[in-house]
């Protein structure tokens, strides 16, 4: 069998925790392939609402098994937190959460290096999620970082004490005051030590040849991406297809599907560019409408219209087989929708995606028209309003990718399949 993959096409917070729990049933495992606890992925389910940021999103389905992969970076004291709330909930982890060994750790102090770092540069700051991210995947590439394995050694203490006496002595370039907190951090360490840890690689390949069907999750989105997004303000990780790859130790040949998502119009949360951006009333709208709020940090989230010059250029990344539009019904009454279908840059028409998206870029508009009546409780394709089977056909078109599920409302409830 092969391994789908399930991933965000624009900044993030597309719906991927919704999608990833309606597909899970038909997987046998769901694995994260990368990020850490910048992702907020929410679920909503029977009387529940969850909001994961380590955890795959399959947690919540009974015989999935559940990789946290090697290009994942876990804060221990935050997945300590997650695996209590979701005990609580009545599920047992411990028959189904495997932990690569490979995965590396975020320890305090790349927290505080993440927050001096985005306090030094002012107005030019990232939007980072404050979470060590960045930091914590200076240190793998640099190859100073602790992994997940190294837990179980008797010297674990005295490397972790090492990497951080290097983090102190970085921190003097700043000026940033700071206390380290390590007590949610250790005892996430001795938390983590209850879990397998696993060589991902070997599980996933194993299971690939045994049939078994692997669902692997994206965090972040393809704008984020650390080559392709918008750089600088992107994330520290490859967020794409090839992610997937490497963030779990599969083969290119291995992947089968390329599930890629993205709501009907658009948001980015943090700093950095986002040409169809609407600072005034539409977009205090669809914030409003589609409770536009970081699932992480709770920070509004920019919002604006549905960009295809983006989109394709996703699509063209990832090789997108098939497309999932989430949010739809968050247009409901919206009595005219705009999609950005070229840019015009100083007086020139451009529709592929640009080196650098300039202040200067003027997106052109192609106008849809609303369809006035709530969606949320449709649940056959056919019987959605033709303004909005219109507005999809022409992202097929524009994309050459079917879109084969549409999510009408967060719940699990709320979803079209095609
Ligand atoms: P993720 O990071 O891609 O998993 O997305 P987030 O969970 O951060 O943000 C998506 C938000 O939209 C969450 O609050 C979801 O509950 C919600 N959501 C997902 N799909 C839909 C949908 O089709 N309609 C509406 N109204 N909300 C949705
Ligand atoms: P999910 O998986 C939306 C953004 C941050 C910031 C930039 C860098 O829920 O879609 P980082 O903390 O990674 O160094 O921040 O990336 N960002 C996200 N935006 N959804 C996310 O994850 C994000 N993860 C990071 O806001 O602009
Ligand atoms: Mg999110």
């Amino acid at each position: 069998m092969k391994t789908d993959v399930l991933l965000g096409l624009q900044w993030g917070d597309e719906g991927k925790g919704k999608v990833v729990d309606v597909l899970t049933p038909q997987y046998d495992i769901v694995a994260r392939f990368q990020g850490g606890p910048n992702a907020g992925h929410s679920l909503e389910f029977d009387d529940i609402e969850m909001v994961l940021h380590t955890i795959p999103s399959g947690i919540f389905r009974e015989n999935i098994i559940n990789i946290i992969g090697n290009g994942v970076v876990i804060d221990p004291a935050i997945i300590n937190s997650e695996f209590e709330t979701i005990t609580k909930l009545g599920v047992n982890l411990f028959d189904k959460l495997l932990i690569s060994r490979k995965a590396h750790l975020i320890i305090p102090t790349h927290r505080i290096i993440d927050a001096a770092s985005e306090a030094s540069k002012g107005k030019t700051k990232i939007g980072s999620t404050l979470k060590g991210i960045g930091p914590a995947y200076m240190d793998k590439t640099g190859r100073n970082g602790l992994r997940v394995g190294e837990i179980l050694e008797p010297n674990f203490k005295q490397r972790y004490e090492t990497l951080k006496k290097k983090h102190i002595e970085f921190l003097k370039q700043f000026d940033y005051k700071y206390t380290i907190e390590e007590k949610d951090f250790f005892e996430g360490v001795e938390s983590l030590k209850r879990f397998p840890f696993v060589d991902s690689e070997f599980v996933i390949n194993q299971a690939l040849q045994q049939n078994k069907k692997v669902l692997a999750e994206g965090a972040q989105g393809t704008l984020l991406d650390i080559d392709f997004g918008t750089y600088p303000y992107v994330t520290s990780s490859s967020t794409i297809c090839a992610g997937a790859c490497t963030g779990l130790g599969i083969a290119p040949k291995s992947i089968g599907e390329v599930y890629g998502i993205f709501k009907a119009y658009c948001t980015r949360v943090g700093s950095g560019p986002f040409p169809t951006e609407q600072i005034n009333e539409t977009g205090e709208k669809l914030r409003a409408v589609g409770h536009e709020f970081g699932a992480t940090t709770g920070r509004p989230r920019r919002t604006g219209w549905l960009d295809m010059v983006a989109l394709k250029y996703s699509v063209m990344i990832n090789g997108v087989t098939q497309l999932i539009m989430t949010k739809s019904d968050v247009l409901d009454t919206f009595e005219t929708i705009k999609v950005a279908v070229a840019y015009n840059i100083n007086g020139k028409e451009i529709s592929e995606f640009p080196y650098e998206l300039s202040d200067s870029i003027q997106p052109v508009y192609k106008e849809f028209r609303g369809w006035n009546r709530s969606i949320a409780p449709i649940r056959k394709y056919g019987e959605l309003p033709a303004e909005l089977r219109e507005y999809i056909l022409f992202i097929e078109n524009e994309t050459g990718v079917p879109v084969k599920i549409v999510s009408v409302g967060p719940n699990r409830e709320e979803t079209i399949i095609k």
